[in-house]
């Protein structure tokens, strides 16, 4: 059933009665990538820095995830510079850029988009208060990056262009091709960064095809440990550190290795990009289900984000219900021994609408009834049909009690 004959993972007994459906959120660690980090505790517990035996092997280790994370990129060695994950990625490409750039004289000025996650949206603030200027770019009503403001924010003085490979919220797919062409036409010394974070393992992010000059990756969003990622860092492009001390990564990221997340980061890539079609086709099937048949069950159902399934990363549904709050369907599913998000998990218990709804243009009081979906692996048939008995019922007995 699923793809269980490919992950055989030991769940425990309460995840079995589960359905799990926040995959955008974190993934359950693949069992062959714990097996992985297992060895790594068991048997390379060294520290890659120190020079005996017990240090070259574990350095051996590192040397060799490195390169298969490098290898599936089709990038070198030398670019990828592991992190604790999506947000460090972010935080370190856009700091490490900016700064890098303006201490070359090239200027002061960053573009991003307004649907960005926090750790890049933060980031880009932060530097704000810190004397650097930003644009934030506006998407149409389905969470596409207006390529016509890209074009006219661009200036002689803009140095680092952050758009999202796909959106956590929508799963829309912005055309990062286009936005490295006109970035890179408008001004060549520009660094383009890309957040893969949603993308990573599910669509085709080889830096070279893409154009990009960073790219952030976290490994818990493709079956792998929480808590590790990699940011890939062209040849050549103008970076600086944000975490200095030893000389670890090149002296890009100081600190001891978190050797058995790097490998199971680069195990959890392995699987990922080899079984990467038929993930894709298994959830694809499952989330078009519940993008085409929820609308039909549940009256009154605003499918947000991309009409049209194949510019939607293949496991995202996200709709909105009319007249009913986001957070009370969360907690009867949740009952209902169903897991699913109202939009970001950072965002959750916050009274805010998602900044990411807001951007698309949809009113204060439909996104505050909003609903992710997002389907793994791991999710059968039987679970849909499941949630689609589930969540009409959930919504209308909600609604009746909102009056
Ligand atoms: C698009 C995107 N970027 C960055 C992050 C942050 O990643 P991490 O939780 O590994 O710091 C997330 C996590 O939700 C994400 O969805």
């Amino acid at each position: 059933m699923g793809l269980s004959r490919l992950a055989p993972t030991r769940y425990p007994r309460w995840y079995m009665q589960r359905v799990y459906l926040d995959h955008a959120a974190t993934t359950p660690v693949d069992e062959r990538v714990i097996d992985a980090m297992l060895d790594v505790y068991r048997n390379h517990w060294g520290n890659p820095s120190s020079i005996y035996l017990e240090g070259q092997d574990a350095f051996r280790v590192l040397d060799a995830a490195r390169q298969q994370c490098a290898s599936l990129l089709g990038a070198s060695e030398r670019e990828i510079v592991f992190t604790s994950g999506g947000t460090e990625s972010d935080n370190a490409a856009i700091r490490g850029a900016a700064f890098a750039q303006r201490d070359r004289g090239r200027g002061n000025h960053l573009v991003t988009t307004k649907v960005e996650h926090h750790a890049v949206l933060h980031a880009v603030e932060q530097l704000e208060r810190e004397g650097f200027t930003a644009s934030y770019l506006s998407v149409d009503s389905e969470g596409f990056v207006n390529l016509d403001e890209l074009e006219a924010a661009i200036g002689p003085e803009t140095t680092v262009v952050s758009v999202m490979t796909a959106n956590n919220e929508v799963g829309a797919i912005q055309p990062i091709q286009d936005v490295v062409r006109i970035a890179k036409e408008k001004n060549p010394k520009v660094v383009v960064h890309t957040d893969a974070v949603q993308a990573a393992g599910v669509l085709d992010i080889t830096p070279s095809v893409t154009g990009v000059d960073m790219l952030s990756i976290a490994a818990h969003k493709l079956y792998g440990p929480k808590g590790v990622g990699l940011l890939y860092i062209r040849r050549r492009t103008p970076w600086t550190p944000m975490i200095v001390g030893g000389s670890q990564e090149r002296e890009r990221r100081a600190g001891t290795e978190n050797l058995a997340g790097i490998v199971g980061l680069a195990k959890a890539m392995e699987l990922a990009w080899a079984e990467r079609e038929e993930r894709n086709e298994h959830a694809r099937k499952l989330r078009d289900r519940l993008m085409f048949e929820l609308p039909e069950r549940v009256p009154d159902t605003v499918v947000t984000g991309p009409a049209d399934p194949a510019q939607r990363l293949p496991n995202n549904m996200s709709c909105a219900f009319r007249n009913v709050e986001g957070e009370s369907i969360l907690l009867a599913l949740d009952m209902g021994e169903i897991a699913a998000s109202s939009g970001s998990a950072c965002t959750t218990g916050s009274v805010e609408p998602s900044h990411v709804l807001t951007a698309m243009g949809i009113e204060p009081d439909l996104a505050h009834a909003a609903l992710r979906l997002t389907v793994g692996k791991d999710n059968t048939g039987e679970q849909i049909d499941y949630v689609l008995e589930t969540l009409p019922s959930i919504v209308s007995k909600l609604r009746s009690l909102a009056g």
